[in-house]
């Protein structure tokens, strides 16, 4: 732990950010990455020229998250509300996921990164799967950060899927009604193995969580900012876990 928090002291130097405590890095940050279309629009230029701009931005989230020993980070980059958009801007977003993994996969492999989905396959076109799974598959064995993308993810589908399943349980026989229980509940969730998140983003000056783990951020802390996505860098990261650390987590106690 001592090793990588000089090490990226070092790297952080000529960036001249502080940070309060390595010790107290959320372990999972979860961002909403709102504002591509805004920033595009202030260009004179089409939404898509924002989201290809968005994609650049994950590298650098990814590799800070890293760095600073971030466990998941988990980024919603297409809701199950999002096919409303023009066809050719979904067209678009279907298609980052490959542009992205063509370029970034040999690095996430090399840094020990875990790619993982979050969402429903059932609709994505299958260009979109192969990618995704070809990076889930080359990644399995890493021990570093999962990287879990939220692809076609809505939070109330994902609960509603839940409450069936568990509901054909209990006509099976296999639990009681008054067996169910949070924790039942989220082992039935599209996250069921992974931590709730400790972190929320949500740039571009939205407040609002647009359908996005509503049942996993119970007790997150919440961080908004008016940078358009786009805008994003380390330097807001890293302002967004100053905060982080600031904050006196309770859970409802004294
Ligand atoms: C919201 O901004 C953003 C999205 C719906 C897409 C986010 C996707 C990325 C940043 C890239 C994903 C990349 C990979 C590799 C999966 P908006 O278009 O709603 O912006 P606006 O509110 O300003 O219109």
């Amino acid at each position: 732990m001592l090793e990588k928090f000089s090490n990226w002291k070092a790297k952080l130097q000529n960036k001249k950010v502080e940070t309060n405590n390595i010790e107290n890095v959320p372990k999972h940050v979860a961002i909403i990455m709102d504002g591509n279309g805004r920033w595009a629009k202030r260009r004179g230029l089409p939404r898509i020229a924002g989201h290809r701009e968005g994609m650049n931005v994950i590298n650098k989230v990814v590799k800070q998250a890293n760095l600073l020993g971030v466990e998941v980070l988990t980024l919603y980059a297409f809701s199950t509300e999002n096919w409303k958009r023009p066809k050719n801007e979904v067209d678009f977003l279907m298609r980052l996921p490959e542009r992205y993994l063509s370029v970034e996969l040999p690095k996430l492999v090399e840094e020990n990164v875990r790619v993982r989905l979050m969402g429903c396959k059932d609709s994505l076109p299958s260009h979109t799967i192969a990618a995704v799974d070809d990076a889930i598959e080359k990644t399995k064995h890493n021990t570093g950060l999962v990287l879990n993308f939220a692809l076609n993810y809505g939070s109330r589908d994902e609960i509603v899927t839940a409450i069936q399943n568990i509901a054909q349980e209990a006509v099976n026989g296999n639990i009681k009604p008054n067996e169910i229980t949070d924790t039942i509940i989220a082992q039935h969730l599209m996250t069921k193995e992974l931590r709730d998140p400790d972190l929320l983003i949500r740039t571009s000056g939205e407040i609002r969580l647009s359908n996005f783990m509503l049942w996993q951020l119970a007790y997150t802390e919440f961080w908004f900012t008016d940078v358009l996505w786009p805008d994003f860098n380390e330097q807001h990261f890293l302002e967004a876990i100053n905060i982080y650390q600031q904050r006196a987590r309770r859970y409802g106690g004294i």
